[in-house]
């Protein structure tokens, strides 16, 4: 099936999840050719969630003794998150070639919006660990709209608010449904915690050094007491907050290796702006979706 879609060409619907060309194209050819390493670690998101500011926060934590954050020549300095951590699907495997991987270092760190019933089986049977950054619904949709918009040439126009809620709401949004793949992530983590961590925008936004912690404790790069008396922690999250990566010339000129700009994955990085554009009608519209959908699995977003 297809839709008609948010951006400009249709979307495609695969093994239930909604796709532009480009990304089914990388996901079929993940699932044919990617081998994934037992050490291999997953940045998973839908779309808008967060991505750019978990990828930060990884490369960081990973990188920490060969990039100290304290440097001026930090590579998310000059890089967008993205280029310094790509979708497996969106950079690597659309050409239908099993890409270069030798200036990978080990851990490799990956990123994709794939569902998990997407995931390549090397990925599923391997052992490497996965992070999913969930998002609330609401601000989630804000922030597609908005982004969908950016992209969108002149010449077609922007996509309306209630346009987007409606086809949302049915499911039919990038990587959509955004339930779905919330829901898989979250069952997942429930029967493979050493594998699978499921992380909130939310909470890190609330308690940033706590999660912070977290996420290196579960990528297996923990920080010593050492390291938390020298300030490191928060170090790296100074470096990867919205104020500090927005304002960096690279984010705010550049355009991605895959061609979209920089900024564009920048907006406001709050949580609950949403409520400055959803009715009170459309916020209880989406209330009441997530609670039939994750009733009797414990999850709140
Ligand atoms: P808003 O549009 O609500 O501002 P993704 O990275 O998955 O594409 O998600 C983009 C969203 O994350 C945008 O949300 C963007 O502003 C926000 N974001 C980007 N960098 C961030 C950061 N360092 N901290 C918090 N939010 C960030």
């Amino acid at each position: 099936p297809r839709d008609k879609g948010w951006v400009v060409n249709h979307l495609f619907n695969y093994q239930g999840f909604w796709h532009t060309t480009r990304q089914l194209q990388g996901v079929l050819a993940s699932q044919k050719l990617f081998q994934a390493q037992q050490t291999d670690l997953f940045l998973v998101t839908t779309p808008k969630s967060g991505t750019t500011w978990l990828k930060a926060m990884a490369f960081a934590i990973l990188n920490r003794d060969r990039y100290p954050c304290n440097n001026d020549h930090h590579p998310l300095l000059y890089s967008n998150p993205h280029d310094l951590v790509p979708f497996l699907e969106l950079k690597l495997y659309v050409d239908n070639n099993v890409p270069d991987f030798t200036n990978f270092v080990s851990p490799r760190l990956f990123s994709t919006h794939m569902p998990y019933i997407s995931l390549p089986d090397s990925i599923k049977n391997s052992k490497c660990k996965i992070v999913y950054l969930c998002r609330n619904p609401r601000d989630t949709l804000i922030s597609l709209w908005h982004f969908t918009n950016k992209l969108r040439p002149k010449t077609i126009g922007n996509i309306s608010l209630e346009e987007a809620f409606e086809k949302f709401c049915k499911g039919v949004s990038l990587c959509g449904p955004f339930w779905d793949h919330v829901l898989e992530y979250w069952k997942q983590s429930l029967e493979m915690p050493e594998r699978v961590l499921f992380v909130k925008y939310e909470e890190i936004k609330e308690e940033p050094k706590v999660h912070l912690n977290r996420l290196a404790k579960f990528l297996g790069y923990p920080f010593s007491v050492e390291e938390e008396k020298l300030g490191v922690v928060d170090e790296i999250l100074n470096l990867c907050s919205f104020d500090s990566l927005s304002n960096l010339m690279v984010n705010r000129m550049g355009k991605l290796l895959t061609g979209e700009d920089n900024k564009a994955f920048f907006r406001k990085g709050e949580v609950g702006d949403s409520g400055n554009y959803l009715t009170p009608e459309m916020i209880q519209h989406l209330d009441v979706i997530t609670e039939n959908k994750f009733i009797g699995y414990g999850l709140e977003v």
